[in-house]
């Protein structure tokens, strides 16, 4: 059995509740398999607010000695919107190059969609994640008088739109083979031309693999008229932000969303943490849904290339959604009762 290092960081709020049930269930899905080794980083809210420190290089270094890193939730309404996003959450998917915002979206059996006819809804989003707009590029003058300019350019380099087209590609020929590129090249034309003719050129490595372009508009909708037509999504990082938190909604809330920040060459580690937020409105009560999380460390399982493991999480917590996702349980609760289907 090999040993594999993961960072673990809970960050705030419901995050410091989730993450022991994810690990709980690592441990008993790869026991025999794998063992892991934790390192705990005391990062975000708390920290910032205690000592003023977000993320010292010295924990950035120690972090990338890791494999992989699993991370709860960040967040603070006593924090001013920005900091801890661009300063935790935006600089590790930055300085590790996780350009491969993996956002897997399935309506589970027992859980009931907004939508009164939602179809089977099975796709991926595979959103970029270190260019476009989140770059910082831009800026502000004059603040605060009359004549205030602020920018925020669109940054989109061709090596990076090809890397994560090229991953979408791969992801979806072990599904069922099409990409849809979403952008808004009728109006963004630099960038979008050249995501499509970068999405072209990939093509033409995967004959198998159909594909076709929506607007992020048009996309909106069918998200909600024709979900089931989706297989793998690949888009900018804002459009793949907005994107995700929509498709959450139609597969019944962000509580069963899990992703993947992925560094797909392997240069760096990957990091695994739930959509949802650090629920400060019902945290320290011990009834957040552990489920997101969870699913994120079957994510972080598969990305070691620990594929069954990761394969008979999913499969016990569709179980346990099926049969139990509707009734009130504890943290605690849900993750025995996943716990026990292993
Ligand atoms: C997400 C979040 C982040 C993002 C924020 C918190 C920086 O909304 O992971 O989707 O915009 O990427
Ligand atoms: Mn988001």
């Amino acid at each position: 059995t090999r040993t594999y290092r993961i960072a673990v960081i809970p960050g705030d709020g419901i995050g410091k509740e989730i993450i022991p049930v994810a690990q709980q269930v690592m441990e008993k899905a790869t026991a025999g398999l794998a063992d892991f080794t934790y390192e705990n980083f005391d990062l975000g809210a708390e920290r910032y607010l205690r000592d003023g420190t977000i993320l010292p290089d010295e924990e950035l270094e120690r972090i990338k000695r890791n494999d992989a890193i699993l991370l709860g939730a960040i967040g603070d309404p006593r924090i001013k919107a920005g900091i801890l996003e661009r300063g935790l959450l935006l600089k590790l998917r930055f300085a590790l190059d996780q350009y491969v915002n993996l956002r897997p979206t399935k309506l589970y059996k027992g859980v009931t969609s907004p939508l009164s006819n939602p179809g089977d809804i099975d796709f991926v989003v595979v959103r970029e994640g270190t260019e476009g707009l989140y770059c910082g590029a831009g800026g502000a003058i004059r603040q605060g008088t009359e004549a205030e300019v602020a920018t925020e350019i669109s940054i989109n380099t061709a090596y990076g739109v090809e890397r994560v087209v090229r991953y979408a590609f791969d992801l979806a020929m072990k599904r069922r083979r099409h990409v849809t590129l979403v952008h808004k090249k009728n109006v963004l034309v630099n960038a979008g031309d050249m995501w499509q003719r970068l999405v072209d050129k990939v093509a033409k490595d995967y004959p198998d693999v159909g594909h076709d372009y929506l607007h992020i508009d048009a996309t909106t909708i069918f998200l909600v008229t024709e979900p089931s037509r989706f297989d793998v999504i690949v888009t900018d990082n804002l459009f793949g932000d907005i994107l995700t938190d929509e498709a959450g909604a139609v597969v019944g809330g962000v509580g069963y969303s899990a992703s993947g920040c992925i560094n797909a060459s392997n240069q760096y580690p990957s990091m695994f943490e739930p959509i949802h937020g650090s629920a400060p409105d019902i945290a320290g009560q011990g009834i957040a849904n552990p489920t997101a999380a969870v699913l994120s460390a079957a994510m972080l399982l598969r990305h070691l290339g620990l594929e069954e493991p990761a394969t008979s999480i999913e499969r016990a917590v569709e179980a346990d959604i099926e049969e139990r996702g509707s009734t009130q349980r504890s943290t605690e609760r849900v993750g025995q009762d996943i716990l026990a289907r292993l």
